[in-house]
C-alpha cells in the first residue's frame, strides 16, 4: 500500500542505547531513478544492483512500464530494464501516479516533451502543492504544451511533442530536478541542447548519460558557469549499474551516532560524490569525528565507508554556498546543530521551502515542540545548541512531518537525544526514501 493510502503511522523514537555495528544504507533515490529511466531508453537489458526499492524508485519504474519499457526485479535483488529506445517511448493508457515523488515528477515531465505523447500526471497532497512551473518554462520553449491545476501544480496534462526544438537554457534556480528535465527532453531533440548552471547541482545526470554513451561535454564559461551540451537522438548503449549507498539516507545515522553518547558505528558503501557530500564536512568543521575508509568508485561514483563516534559539537556558520550540495540534509543538520555547543547560523536556504513540505518552517516547528532553541529567518534557521544536553522531547505530542520523510527522520534522531523521546505524527512517509530505517535504527541498538 503507498504511503498516500494506509492510515497514517505515528510513532514514539527514544533511545535505548548507543548505536553500535556496521549499517549498510540503501541505494541512493537520485541514481536509482536515473538508472530506471536511461535503462528504459536504451535497447537492451540494463542491469541494476542495489537499486532503492523505496517508493519514489518505484513511481518511476511504474510510469516507464506504462510508456513501454519493462522493469522486473530479480530473485537476487537485482533489477533488469529492458529499454525501448530513445524517442520509442509509448502512450500511457491512464494517468502516472508520482506519489510524493518530485524527482519522478520534473524528470518524467522532460522525458515525456520530446516525445509526441500526452500524459495525465498524479502524485499526493505534499507533491500536488509543489511549484512545476519551473520545469514547465524551458519544457514550453522545447514545444510541449501544459494544462495545470492553478499555480502550476499538479493534477496537471502534459501534451509532448513530435517535433521538439533544441533550447540553451540558464538555470534560474539551483536544482539538478531542472537541469536534468532539460537535458531528458534533449535526448528525444536533433541538434545540441545546453543547459547553463550558474551555481553547480548534483551531477548525477550527467554521468550517467555519459555512461551510456550519450554526448554529452561539460565547459566552464567565462563567469564560471557550468555549460552542459548534450547532442540528441544518440543510440543508448544498456549498461549494468551498482547504485551507491544514498548520502542523504547515511545523514540520518551519522548525525544520530554523533549525538547519542558512546555510539561507535560504520557505514558501509556511503556514495561521496562531491556535489553531494557537504554535510560531512560541515559536521566535521562541528567537531563530529567522521573518518572516511577504503575510499573506492561504485559506479562511477566515489564512495567509501564511514566511521563515526559520538563527539562533543559546536556551532557553526554553515557557508551558503554549500547549500546545493547537502540541500536534503539540513533538516538533520538542524537537529546536530540543536544539540552542539554554541550558535548555529544557516542562510540561502530558500529552496528549503518547496521540498517535501516547508523544511524550515516544518523543522522550526518540530524542533521547537522537543525543546530546542530555534528562530526562523526568512532563509533559514538560527539555533542555539544544548550543549551536549539531552533535548526535553516532545513526549506523547506528536510533531507534524506534513508527509516529508526527511523531516520524519530527522525528528526520529532528535528523539534518540531527547528525555522524553519524540512523537512522529506519521511515518509512512519515510518509505518513499527509506523503507528499512526503523529497522536499521533498532538494528544498531539505538530505538
Ligand atoms: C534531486 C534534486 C534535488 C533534491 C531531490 C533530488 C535529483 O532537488 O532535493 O531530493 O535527484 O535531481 P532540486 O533539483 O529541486 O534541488
Amino acid at each position: 500500500m503507498s504511503s498516500s493510502t494506509s492510515p497514517a503511522l505515528p510513532r514514539r523514537f527514544i533511545a535505548k542505547g548507543p548505536l553500535t555495528g556496521r549499517i549498510r544504507v540503501p541505494g541512493d533515490k537520485s541514481i536509482s531513478h536515473r538508472s530506471i529511466m536511461l535503462g528504459a531508453l536504451a535497447v537492451g537489458e540494463t542491469r541494476v544492483s542495489g537499486l532503492l526499492e523505496g517508493e519514489d524508485v518505484l513511481s518511476t519504474a511504474a510510469a516507464m512500464r506504462a510508456m513501454g519499457a519493462t522493469i522486473e526485479r530479480q530473485a537476487d535483488g537485482d533489477w533488469l530494464v529492458a529499454g525501448v529506445g530513445v524517442g520509442a517511448l509509448l502512450q500511457p493508457a491512464g494517468a502516472l501516479d508520482m506519489g510524493n515523488s518530485g524527482t519522478s515528477t520534473r524528470l518524467l515531465l522532460g522525458l515525456v516533451a520530446s516525445h509526441p505523447i500526452t500524459a495525465c500526471f498524479i502524485g499526493d497532497a505534499s507533491l500536488s502543492k509543489r511549484p512545476m512551473g519551473r520545469v514547465i518554462t524551458p519544457l514550453s520553449q522545447v514545444g510541449a504544451g501544459f494544462t495545470t491545476y492553478p499555480g502550476g501544480r499538479l493534477p496537471l496534462i502534459i501534451a509532448g511533442t513530435a517535433l521538439p526544438v533544441p533550447i540553451s537554457y540558464r538555470l534560474p534556480v539551483a536544482s539538478a530536478q531542472v537541469k536534468s528535465a532539460v537535458l531528458l527532453a534533449g535526448l528525444n531533440t536533433p541538434g545540441v541542447t545546453t543547459v547553463i548552471e550558474p551555481v553547480p547541482t548534483r551531477d548525477h545526470s550527467e554521468r550517467m548519460l555519459r555512461g551510456f554513451g550519450a554526448d554529452l561535454t561539460v565547459d566552464t564559461d567565462a563567469g564560471g558557469a557550468r555549460v552542459i551540451r548534450l547532442t540528441g537522438q544518440p543510440e543508448l548503449r544498456p549498461q549494468a549499474i551498482t547504485v551507491p549507498g544514498d548520502p542523504s539516507s547515511a545523514a540520518f545515522f551519522v548525525v544520530a551516532a554523533l549525538i547519542v553518547p558512546g555510539s561507535d558505528v560504520v557505514l558501509e558503501n556511503v556514495g561521496l560524490n562531491p556535489t553531494r557530500a557537504a554535510l560531512f564536512g560541515v559536521l566535521r568543521a562541528m567537531g563530529g569525528h567522521i573518518a572516511e575508509v577504503n575510499p573506492r568508485t561504485v559506479g562511477g561514483e566515489p564512495v567509501a565507508d564511514l566511521h563515526v563516534r559520538a563527539s562533543a559539537l559546536h556551532g557553526v556558520t554553515v557557508d551558503p554556498a554549500v547549500v546545493p550540495a547537502m540541500v536534503d540534509e539540513f533538516p538533520v543538520l538542524f537537529v546536530a546543530a540543536a544539540l552542539a555547543e554554541g550558535r548555529t547560523v544557516t542562510s540561502g536556504l530558500e529552496e528549503l521551502r518547496v521540498k517535501e513540505s516547508d523544511r524550515i518552517a516544518a523543522m522550526h516547528a518540530a524542533l521547537t515542540l522537543a525543546g530546542a532553541c530555534v528562530t526562523e529567518t526568512a532563509d533559514g534557521l538560527i539555533i542555539d545548541g544544548s550543549g551536549g544536553k539531552p533535548l526535553s522531547g516532545s513526549g506523547d505530542v506528536a510533531i507534524t512531518t506534513h508527509l516529508d520523510h526527511r523531516i520524519a527522520m530527522a525528528m526520529a534522531v532528535a528523539g534518540l537525544a531527547s528525555e522524553r523521546g519524540v512523537t512522529v505524527d506519521d511515518t509512512r512517509p519515510i518509505a518513499t526514501s527509506f523503507p528499512r530505517f526503523e529497522h536499521l535504527l533498532a538494528e544498531a541498538g539505538a530505538a
